[in-house]
């Protein structure tokens, strides 16, 4: 575990000093790490700090409105409005490392256009241990560890929190007071709900993975999980009313875990898994059959792709 009342300070030390009287920028997802990381610069450095947040479409429900409000008190925010541009990158494309690649190439492009704007000599990012260990063992292409630095020639990045785990980072969270959403947030994929649609990544399905995704973290929040999502994995039948429809089919999935790299599927309540499949059915017509995954990691990874 981690001692914040040193941890904190030593952070925010540490940043001011080696950024100085420079700017930074932060790519903020609306996960608890980049906020610790954006919440600690932000005490370092001031609005020598500008929180870039870009809305690829891959969001989860209503987040850009929480990270307004969350962040309301950085008056350098920025939020990038990029959907329509990370639809069209996508269209067409189904294999999952594609997927990745293309959309952290095209945020790179989002951010860099900001970096540049801010006139940004640093790069401040919320990268943790887990991610470090995964990305350096080529487990799958993180996108928030890859790619960036290499782009845009920052004199320096600023990793505050990447020593961490993600139960330390949430400890600063609290100790920092910030919103208990955040803090207490699950985690969520860098690219999104595109590893939470099978495939191509169409308006439609995102629309049902959204949703359903919504319903699910509302559900199980009793269960505390460290993670529970909805996926589209693919089409099936259905009958509604008299017909037969070839509909979506959600898999639904809730973990238990530390740090991601392992996991166990957790055993939810019949009542429970039925009031899902209820919500989930009944908010899209377009949805035909809701599963439960009982798989834990290994060998399933918790995300889809
Ligand atoms: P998997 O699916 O590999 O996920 O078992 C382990 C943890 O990492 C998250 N995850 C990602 N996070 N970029 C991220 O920033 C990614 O590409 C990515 N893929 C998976 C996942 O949500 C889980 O918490």
């Amino acid at each position: 575990m981690v001692d914040t009342d040193t941890f904190v300070p030593d952070a925010i030390e540490s940043i001011a000093a080696e950024i100085g009287d420079a700017n930074a920028v932060i790519a903020l997802s609306g996960g608890v790490d980049s906020s610790v990381a954006a919440a600690l610069a932000y005490e370092a450095i001031g609005d020598q700090l500008t929180p870039v947040y870009v809305d690829t479409g891959l969001m989860r429900k209503g987040e850009t409105a929480q990270i307004r409000e969350t962040f309301s008190f950085m008056e350098s925010l920025r939020v990038i409005d990029a959907k329509d541009r990370f639809l069209e990158a996508l269209a067409g494309v189904t294999d999952p490392e594609e997927k990745r690649k293309i959309i952290g190439e095209q945020f790179i492009r989002e951010f860099e256009r900001e970096a540049r704007d801010a006139d940004a000599d640093y790069l401040v990012q919320g990268t943790i241990y887990p991610d470090r260990i995964e990305s350096e063992g080529g487990i799958k292409s993180h996108h928030n560890v890859g790619g960036l630095p290499e782009v845009v020639d920052f004199e320096g990045i600023v990793e505050p929190v990447r020593d961490l785990y993600k139960d330390e980072v949430r400890e600063v969270a609290r100790h920092l007071g910030l919103d208990e959403l955040v803090a207490e947030r699950m985690p969520f994929p860098g690219p999104g709900l595109a590893v939470r649609v099978i495939g191509e990544v169409t308006e439609e399905k995102l629309e049902v993975a959204r949703d359903a995704c919504h319903v699910v973290e509302e559900e199980l929040e009793e269960y505390e999980p460290w993670q529970a999502l909805a996926a589209v994995i693919g089409k099936a039948t259905g009958v509604k009313g008299d017909n037969r429809v070839h509909g979506w089919v959600v898999s639904v999935r809730s973990v238990e875990s530390r740090d991601g790299m392992t996991a166990r599927a957790q055993e939810i309540d019949w009542e429970t898994l039925q009031r899902i499949q209820s919500r989930i059915t009944g908010q899209n017509e377009n949805v035909a059959r809701v599963v439960y995954d009982v798989t834990h990691k290994p060998p399933a990874t918790i995300e889809y792709e």
